[in-house]
C-alpha cells in the first residue's frame, strides 16, 4: 500500500475512510474489540477520586474522565530499534483496546529520513504487528488494516517540518470537523535530541489553547503528552540540565517519563497488593518482622552492540537508578490513600529518597564480566591495553531510617552474563518458629512474599506469599489465581505448592501496558521530575566514589559459581570470597606508580603497585616465551596453583594476546590430590583463568599434573609422580623447564613443598607426593631439583598479608627445611622475586 504515490490528497484520502470506519466500529461494544479495558485499569479507578489538585489537572488534560475526541499521536523516531520491538505493538495493541469507545486516531511516524525511505521502512514494521491471542483472527485482520490506514511517515528534521506538521493536524482536525482529545509525541531518540524536538512541538505542534481550537470542539482545549525515555542522565548536574532544557518548552505535567519496569504487571501492583492486603500486611510490614528486602534483576545477555552506551553507564545507571529504584519506592513509601493521585503516589515516593542512608564506596560490590574490556575495545576502537572500569555487575545495600524500616538491609542486585534471566523483589520476613520435629513443616519454612516480575524458573509474573504468612486477596480481576503448581523444583528454598500464587489472566508487554496509561493521563506510571532529580541525588555521590573502582572480574555465565557472593558486614557489602585477581587493570588509578627494581636474598627484585607488578611479570614471561620461539625451541611454562598467579593468568588472557602460546608447553608446578573438575584442583583454576581464554595453545600441549590415576588420588604404587616425571624428561630439553611460576605461602612453602621436606635442593627427582598441613592434604609437587634446574624461576609475592612474611625472609639465612622458598637456587637459571608494595612495605 505504501508503495503508491503519497500525495497529500490520497494520505487525507485514506485518513478519512479509517475514520469512518471508526465510527462504525464506535457503536460495536468493546467486547467485540475483544480487548476491553485491562481490569487493572478498571481496579484502579476504583481507588477513589483523585486529590483535587489532580483531579484539575486531570480533568483539564484529558484524564481518565475526559470526554472523547481525536488524538493525533506522532512516534519521533518511529523506525528505531526500540519502535519496531515494541512500540508500535504497544500502539496498535492500544488502538485495537480503543476501537469502538468514542475516540478517533490518527497516527504518525516520524523520522529523519525523506518519507520515499521512511514510508516503506515504517510500514515494513507495521505489517509485522500481530493481535494479542484472544483477539479473532477476523477481527484482527479488520482492524490491523483500519489502523494501518491511521498511520502515515512524515519527514521530521527540521523546524520547518515541525511547522507542516502543526499545519497538517491542524488542517486534518479543521476538514474532517472533529474535537480534538489530544496530541501525543512519543520520542523514540538519543535525549540529547530532546530539548529541540520539544522547542518545536512547542512552537508549532502545541494544541491551540482553551477557545481557539478548531473543529467542533473548540473551547475545551486538548492535551498535549511527551513521552521521553530513559537515559534521563548521567548524575544529578546532566538530570537537572536535561530537565531544566525539557521544561523551557513544555510543563511538567506534559511530560511523560518512562520507566518501563513501572509497566511490568507485577510492578504495576505492587501497591495495589499492599492496599488490598493491608490487614495481614500492616502488622508485619515492618523492621520487626522483615529481615530483608532482595531487589534483583539478573540477566544473561551481555552488552554487547551497545557498548557505546553502555561504557558510559554500567549496571547502577542503566537498572539500578531507575528500574531497581522505582521497586524499592514502591516497597517501602507508604500506600497511597488514592492510588492513581500522582501528587500523593509522588509526594510518598520523596519521603522514602530523603530517609535513605547516603550510599558510600563500601555500600556496593561491583564486578565486569571478563570478556567486556574486549568488546569495549573493539566496539570503541579502543587498543588493547585500554581497560574500562564500567561494572556489569553490582550489588548495593540500602538502609532508610524511616522508624517502619530502620535496620532492614534492602539489597538491590543486578548484572549481565550472569546464570539465569530474572527479576523479581523478595520481602524475606524473619521466622521465629522452632520446628521441634517436623521440619518439613510449612511453619518453619521461609516467609516471604515474592513479586515476580518475569522469566526464571517461573516463567511467568506473579505475586507469590508462602503459605505460611496469609492468603492474599487478589489484586484485581485481571488477576487469577494459579492451580496447585506441583514439582521439586524450588523457588526461594520452597516449594512452589507452599506458595499462594497469583498471576495477570493475560500477559502483556510493560510498553504496550505504558502506552495505554498515556493515553489514559495516569501520570503516577511515570517518572517525575522531583522523583528523578532525588534518585540521581541519592545514587550520584556513589558513583562517583566507584568511578576508579576496579570492578571484580567474573567470568560470565555459566561459570560464575559463587564468585560474585557478597555478605554484608554491618552496612557494608563485601565479597565472600578475596582473592588477588581483583587488582588486575586498576594501573590507571595509581597516577603515581613506579617499578623499582632491587635485590631480595641475594637475587634480583621487581617490586611495584599490584597491577603495575603483575604486568610487569607478564611481559617478562611473555619475553622470555618470544626469545624461546625465536630460537625455535618450544617454551616450557610451569605454573603453580594458589591466588596470587590467578591476577597474572588474568592479565595474560586478557591483554597479551601476541604471547606465542602455539609454542608454548604449559606444566604444572604442583597439584591438590582432587578429581580435576574440582573448585579446589589448580588445574581447573588454570582452566577457566588462562587456558580456556587462550587460542593457538595446542591441547597436547598442555599437561596437568596425573594426580587420578586408577579412579584414585595420589596413591604410591599408581606412580603418577613417575608419570610426569617421565613426560617432563621425554618434552622438556635436560628436563630444564623454560620459566617455573612461583608463590610462597605465609610458612614459607613453594610449590607443594611445605615446612619439614627433606628433599634435597638439587636432588635428582622431579617429581613428588607431597603433604599439606591443610587440607587438600595430598598434593603432587615439581621438586626443588626439578625447579633448580630452570632457566628462569620467578616468585611472585603480593598483599599486605605477606608483608611480615616478607620480611623475615629478608632476614633469614639458613634454616632451610622450616622455609622451603630458601631451598629455591636454580643452577644455572634466573631467580627473580616479584614482591608487590603492599608486601614489601605492608602498606
Ligand atoms: C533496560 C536496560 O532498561 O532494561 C537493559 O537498558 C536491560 O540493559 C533491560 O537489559 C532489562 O529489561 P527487561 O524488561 O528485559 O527485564
Amino acid at each position: 500500500m505504501w508503495k503508491a504515490s503519497w500525495g497529500r490528497g490520497v494520505v487525507l484520502l485514506l485518513l478519512l475512510v479509517p475514520l469512518l470506519l471508526v465510527a462504525c466500529v464506535g457503536t460495536s461494544s468493546s467486547d467485540e474489540t475483544g480487548t476491553g479495558k485491562t481490569a487493572q485499569e478498571t481496579e484502579d479507578h476504583k481507588g477513589g477520586p483523585p486529590s483535587p489538585k489532580a483531579q484539575e489537572t486531570e480533568d483539564h488534560k484529558g484524564g481518565p474522565h475526559s470526554p472523547k475526541g481525536h488524538i493525533t499521536m506522532v512516534v519521533v523516531g518511529c523506525t528505531g530499534d526500540l519502535a519496531k520491538k515494541y512500540l508500535w505493538q504497544g500502539i496498535f495493541h492500544q488502538y485495537l483496546s480503543s476501537v469502538g469507545k468514542g475516540h478517533s486516531f490518527s497516527f504518525i511516524g516520524g523520522g529523519l529520513s525523506p518519507e520515499d525511505k521512511g514510508t516503506p521502512r515504517l510500514f515494513d514494521i507495521l505489517a509485522a504487528q500481530t493481535c494479542p491471542p484472544e483477539v479473532p483472527e477476523a477481527r484482527c485482520t479488520l482492524v490491523k488494516a483500519q489502523f494501518l490506514r491511521l498511520v502515515h511517515y512524515r519527514q521530521l528534521r527540521n523546524a520547518e517540518h515541525y511547522q507542516a506538521l502543526g499545519r497538517h493536524i491542524s488542517t486534518q482536525l479543521e476538514e474532517e470537523g472533529l474535537e480534538e482529545a489530544g496530541r501525543l509525541f512519543y520520542l523514540s531518540v538519543p535525549p540529547t535530541a530532546y530539548a529541540d524536538i520539544a522547542e518545536n512541538v512547542k512552537r508549532s505542534c502545541r494544541p491551540p489553547p482553551q477557545g481557539q481550537g478548531q473543529g467542533q470542539g473548540q473551547g475545551r482545549g486538548a492535551w498535549l503528552r511527551v513521552v521521553l525515555e530513559k537515559p534521563f542522565g548521567h548524575d544529578l548536574s546532566s538530570a537537572q540540565e536535561m530537565l531544566t532544557r525539557v521544561a523551557k518548552s513544555l510543563k511538567e505535567e506534559e511530560v511523560y517519563r518512562i520507566d518501563h519496569y513501572l509497566g511490568k504487571q507485577v510492578v504495576s501492583q505492587i501497591l495495589p497488593f499492599r492496599k488490598q492486603n493491608s490487614k495481614f500486611l500492616q502488622p508485619i510490614w515492618n523492621k520487626n518482622h522483615i529481615d530483608r528486602v532482595d531487589i534483583v534483576l539478573k540477566e544473561t545477555l551481555d552488552a554487547k552492540g551497545r557498548i557505546s552506551f553502555y561504557d558510559q553507564y554500567g549496571v547502577i545507571r542503566d537498572v539500578i537508578q531507575n528500574h531497581l529504584t522505582e521497586v524499592l519506592t514502591l516497597l517501602t513509601m507508604s500506600v497511597p490513600r488514592n492510588l492513581t493521585d500522582c501528587y500523593e503516589v509522588d509526594r510518598n515516593k520523596q519521603r522514602v529518597f530523603a530517609s535513605l542512608h547516603r550510599l558510600e564506596k563500601g555500600s556496593a560490590v561491583i564486578g565486569q564480566y571478563q570478556a567486556y574490556n574486549t568488546e569495549v575495545q573493539s566496539e570503541l576502537n579502543k587498543t588493547k591495553d585500554h581497560f574500562s572500569f564500567t561494572p556489569t555487575f553490582a550489588g548495593i545495600a540500602i538502609h532508610t531510617s524511616l522508624p517502619q524500616y530502620e535496620g532492614v538491609p534492602m539489597l538491590l542486585v543486578s548484572g549481565k552474563r550472569l546464570d539465569e534471566r530474572v527479576g523479581y523483589a523478595r520481602v524475606a520476613f524473619k521466622n521465629n518458629v522452632f520446628c521441634v520435629e517436623d521440619q518439613s513443616s510449612v511453619s518453619c519454612k521461609p516467609r516471604q512474599i515474592v513479586f515476580y516480575i518475569g522469566h526464571g524458573l517461573l516463567r511467568y509474573p506473579a505475586i507469590l506469599v508462602s503459605k505460611n504468612l496469609f492468603r492474599p486477596g487478589l489484586v484485581s480481576s485481571a488477576w487469577k489465581e494459579v492451580e496447585e503448581e506441583n514439582g521439586d523444583e524450588l523457588l526461594f528454598g520452597l516449594r512452589l505448592s507452599d506458595y499462594y500464587i497469583q498471576t495477570p489472566v493475560v500477559e502483556r508487554e510493560a510498553y504496550t501496558e505504558l502506552i495505554s496509561q498515556v493515553f489514559q493521563g495516569r501520570r503516577e506510571r511515570f517518572v517525575s521530575a522531583d522523583s528523578l532529580l532525588a534518585s540521581w541525588r541519592f545514587w550520584t555521590p556513589l558513583l562517583r566514589s566507584l568511578e576508579k573502582e576496579f570492578p571484580r572480574p567474573y567470568l560470565g555465565s555459566p561459570h560464575n559459581a559463587n564468585r560474585l557472593d557478597f555478605q554484608l558486614h554491618g552496612r557494608q557489602l563485601r565479597f565472600t570470597s578475596q582473592d588477588a585477581v581483583n587488582l588486575i587493570g586498576q594501573e590507571n588509578t595509581h597516577e603515581s606508580f613506579q617499578v623499582m627494581h632491587g635485590k631480595f636474598r641475594g637475587a634480583d627484585m621487581v617490586s611495584a603497585w599490584p597491577e603495575e607488578l603483575v604486568e610487569r611479570l607478564a611481559r617478562d614471561m611473555e619475553e622470555a616465551a618470544e626469545e624461546a620461539a625465536l630460537s625455535g625451541s618450544p617454551f616450557h611454562l610451569a605454573l603453580s596453583g594458589g591466588s596470587s598467579p590467578l591476577a597474572l593468568f588474568r592479565r595474560l588472557a586478557q591483554h597479551h594476546h601476541a604471547f606465542p602460546w602455539w609454542n608454548t608447553h604449559v606444566w604444572l608446578a604442583d597439584e591438590r590430590c582432587v578429581p580435576p573438575g574440582e573448585p579446589d584442583s589448580n588445574f581447573l583454576a588454570l582452566h577457566e583463568h588462562l587456558l580456556q581464554h587462550v587460542r593457538r595453545l595446542p591441547y597436547f600441549n598442555i599437561h596437568p599434573m596425573p594426580v587420578l590415576l586408577d579412579q584414585r588420588l595420589c596413591v604410591e604404587e599408581d606412580g603418577g609422580a613417575g608419570v610426569y616425571e617421565r613426560d617432563i624428561a621425554r618434552l622438556v630439553n635436560a628436563s630444564s623447564f623454560s620459566y617455573v611460576l612461583l608463590g610462597v605461602g605465609f610458612d614459607g612453602h613453594t610449590a607443594s613443598l611445605f615446612p619439614g621436606n627433606a628433599l634435597e635442593p638439587h636432588g635428582e627427582r622431579l617429581v613428588t607426593l607431597s603433604e599439606s598441613p591443610v587440607k587438600p592434604h595430598q598434593r603432587m609437587s615439581l621438586t626443588f631439583g626439578a625447579i633448580n634446574r630452570a632457566r628462569r624461576v620467578s616468585v611472585l609475592v603480593m598483599g599486605k598479608g605477606k608483608h611480615e612474611l616478607v620480611t623475615q625472609l629478608s632476614r633469614i639465612k639458613d634454616a632451610a627445611d622450616r622455609w622451603p622458598i630458601t631451598k629455591i637456587q636454580p643452577t644455572s637459571g634466573k631467580l627473580v622475586w616479584y614482591i608487590d608494595y603492599e608486601a614489601l612495605l605492608g602498606q
